[in-house]
């Protein structure tokens, strides 16, 4: 604790004694997202686990809603504590039909069950799933960022987005700003790019990331807990994406990911 001012000490500390409760209110899960400190037991920089600002995980929430998240399967790679999911469970008032959060971290996933309890919680590496998930309306993450992962050449969110496509129609993800094809946030006005990271994702994989309805994250810069990262929040269309890649591969017989992972 002892990079936390008081305050953030005194309320995380309040955090704890309200997870000793069996069940929590809104009020308190909410208290819990925003001031217990996923550096109070860890190191955030070694597991790349800085959670989103409870407000930017609102604004997310806009793009898993409406008809495709009434009674849809959504699932959360790199979950920590569930505010993307609590956010997306909130903003579809409870009418998602299944909730899965996957989380490698034992300790975010017992706060996380608390948090969260409409969702399964899975301790896990979401590059080892198992294999009776099912099929997912959404895919989303705000996965940890660097380097890493199954596909060599491609960063570490990158490659949790890629692990993201075999499982769902749509993928929403927060990805630092170098890893997707746009400027938006903060900037005058949107812009196409194509930085290496992106360039050698797409190449590896052909998954094609977009822009968001207009969620521009600057506004959240400050608000994350030790890191003021600049991120973007990306949408993939995976079903086009499988549909393209049956296209290419007709006949070919190849696996979904063009280039095997080595
Ligand atoms: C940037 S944090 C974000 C947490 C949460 N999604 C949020 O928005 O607050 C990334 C999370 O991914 C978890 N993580 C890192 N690698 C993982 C892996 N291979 N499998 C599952 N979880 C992982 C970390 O423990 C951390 O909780």
């Amino acid at each position: 604790l002892s990079k936390l001012t008081k305050p953030q000490i005194k309320a995380h500390q309040e955090a704890c004694r309200i997870l000793e409760k069996d069940r929590l209110n809104d009020d308190e899960r909410e208290f819990v997202v925003e001031n217990w400190q996923e550096s109070a037991t860890h190191i955030n920089s070694a597991a790349g686990a800085f959670f989103t600002p409870l407000e930017l995980a609102q604004s997310f929430a806009v793009e898993i809603s409406g008809s495709a998240a009434t009674g849809g399967r959504v699932i959360d790679l790199c979950a920590g504590i569930g505010v993307l999911a609590l956010a997306a469970h909130w903003y579809n008032q409870g009418r998602i039909g299944e909730l899965v959060c996957v989380e490698k971290n034992p300790d975010y996933v017992a706060v996380g069950r608390k948090v969260l309890p409409e969702a399964r919680w899975i301790c896990g590496d979401v590059f080892d799933l198992p294999d009776d998930l099912g099929e997912f309306t959404f895919a989303i993450a705000n996965p940890p960022f660097g380097s890493g992962g199954p596909i060599k050449g491609v960063t570490l969110d990158l490659n949790v987005v890629a692990a993201a496509a075999p499982l769902a129609e749509y993928g929403v993800f927060i990805l630092p700003a170098q890893s997707v094809p746009f400027e938006y946030s903060g900037r005058p006005c949107y812009r196409e790019t194509e930085p290496g990271a992106y360039r050698a994702f797409h190449q590896r994989t052909g998954i094609r990331l977009g822009p968001s309805c207009g969620i521009d994250c600057s506004f959240a810069k400050d608000l994350w807990r030790g890191v003021a990262p600049n991120v973007e929040i990306a949408i993939a269309d995976f079903d086009e994406w499988r549909a393209e890649k049956r296209g290419i591969a007709a006949g070919a017989g190849t696996a979904l990911f063009g280039v095997a992972a080595e």
